[in-house]
């Protein structure tokens, strides 16, 4: 789809978008006016509210009415735009045009946010069906194309639609791969994935295979694909731009297990199925990699993913049995099904050993109790450090990915403590579990000053407008790209 700027505006696209927000009489009135209507009428069947839609015609163009709400949230006003261009396709055109003259509050946040809905509306999941729907989305064709009319310099529109719509194909692709049943994504296909993004858009990629695995001592990892005929991959990403040398490094360590099972402490059955998205962390790294490269940003970043399924057989782990680590440390598997945190510990622990990144974020599905406390509305955050986590914090207000610190009290690390090994992957009590999960992580971080962790088991699959059961997100791939950008 090809973006365009039209500053004055140009008139003769037929089919016209206008978000409006509530409330806005002025705004009503006119439009009101042109459709020849009184602004009660159109009041009558258009209030503005967040996600309604309404169609009016305008000497003969058809002119859709996009309610924004009020004091819409950044989420709401992200799935106003979505669930328009899915829902309501049919009121969009090849040749559209998005006339945000008639909106208050217009910035490069809702022009970028705006592009970004249109275009992740787009998406698809039936990805395995017989029958492919054989109308293509208005907005897919190659010859589409998206004016845009609004209040903010040429330069700042196109710096904002572009960046929506690249945000927008990445968050596309890395649906895919969470959306995925565990049979089409064997960790090898998360590897696959990387190689062929590093290559598009200019960023290193190393896939380590089990040999490699084994050779650099990733025992953890090693230990929880001991129960799977399935290979695990390491996956090292670089990416730095060209010229700059002093630049912040960061590090970013994704949980990429591509089905949990639960291994021996097996779980049970039901929403076991859910467990194909248990890498949605792996697929927040892969997809702010991929973005950070399209970008450039200016940020030295580098991006580890563990990735192997949690599986059983008679070689799987047990309870009770007694680990190595990449870092050196021996770990007590009380529960098989506490993996995340293994195959993360060793992922950390190669992040420091080889990059010292002066920023390290993991992000993780990695608790029932995420999900517990905060339903399917926001993400588990943990930090060390309070600068890293109000950054973080701040930045998931404007893009609408909620995020919620708990604390990492040491009265928590009690909860560790081993008989016969250094550490214990969990305390055998149904208590506290995301922030003993957390601290699990922290004593792998080699007391790092500035380490953030997120756990977000409850937001990376979730209820969408994609699909009846639920499906991915790409939560975590916007909110890092803005705060890459936002670094000093
Ligand atoms: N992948 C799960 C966590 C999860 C739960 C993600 C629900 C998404 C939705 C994780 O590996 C797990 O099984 N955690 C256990 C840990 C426990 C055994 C210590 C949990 O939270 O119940
Ligand atoms: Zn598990
Ligand atoms: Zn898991």
């Amino acid at each position: 789809m090809k973006i365009r700027i039209s500053n004055p505006p140009e008139t003769g696209t037929a089919q016209h978008l206008v978000p409006v927000r509530q409330n806005q009489k002025k705004a009503l009135s006119q439009l009101a006016s042109m459709a020849h209507l009184s602004v009660d009428e159109l009041q009558h069947d258009f209030k503005g509210e967040a996600g309604e839609v309404h169609t009016l015609y305008i000497d003969q163009r058809r002119v859709t009415l996009l309610g924004l709400g009020e004091h819409s949230s950044p989420n709401d006003l992200a799935r106003s735009f979505r669930v328009l261009s899915h829902k309501h396709s049919g009121k969009l055109a090849p040749t559209l045009l998005l006339d945000l003259s008639y909106c208050e509050q217009v910035d490069e946040m809702l022009v970028e946010t705006a592009v970004c809905g249109l275009l992740l509306g787009t998406y698809r999941i039936g990805k395995y069906k017989s029958d492919q729907p054989d109308e293509a989305h208005p907005l897919t064709g190659e010859d589409s194309s998206l004016t845009i009319i609004a209040p903010l310099s040429d330069e700042e529109v196109q710096k904002a639609a572009n960046r929506g719509a690249a945000l927008a194909h990445t968050q596309m692709s890395i649906m895919d791969l969470v959306n995925a049943p565990s049979n089409k994504k064997p960790p090898q296909a998360l590897a696959d994935w990387a190689v062929a993004s590093g290559q598009q858009y200019g960023y290193q990629v190393e896939a380590m295979d089990k040999a490699r695995i084994r050779e650099l001592g990733l025992h953890a990892l090693l230990a929880v694909n001991q129960g799977s005929p399935t290979p695990p991959y390491f996956i090292v990403m670089e990416y730095r731009p060209e010229g700059d040398d002093v630049l912040p490094r960061v590090g970013l360590v994704g949980k990429g297990v591509t089905f949990d099972a639960g291994g021996v402490s097996i779980k049970s059955s039901t929403n076991m199925h859910f467990m194909k998205s248990d890498m949605g962390g792996a697929a927040a790294v892969l997809g702010t990699m991929e973005m950070a490269a399209k970008l450039q940003l200016p940020v030295h970043l580098i991006g580890i993913v563990p990735t192997t399924d949690n599986s059983i057989d008679a070689n799987a782990i047990k309870p009770s049995d007694v680990i190595d680590s990449y870092s050196g440390k021996t770990i007590e598997i009380i529960d098989t099904d506490a993996e995340g945190r293994l195959i993360l510990a060793d992922g950390i622990a190669y992040m420091l050993r080889h990059f010292q990144p002066e920023t390290l974020i993991d992000l993780a599905t990695l608790t029932g109790s995420a999900v517990r406390t905060f339903g399917y509305h926001a993400g588990a955050l943990f930090s060390n450090n309070d600068q890293l986590a109000d950054q973080l914090l701040q930045t998931s207000q404007t893009t609408g990915e909620r995020l919620w610190r708990l604390p990492i009290w040491d009265v928590y690390k009690e909860d560790l403590k081993s008989d016969v090994a250094d550490v214990r992957n969990y305390s055998g009590r149904p208590l506290a579990g995301a922030i003993g999960a957390a601290k699990f992580l922290e004593t792998f971080i080699n007391d790092h000053p500035r380490w953030a962790h997120m756990d977000i088991a409850g937001v990376a699959f979730g209820d969408t407008e994609f699909s009846v059961q639920k499906s991915a997100s790409a939560f975590g791939v916007r909110l890092l790209v803005h705060f890459l950008e936002n670094l000093e």
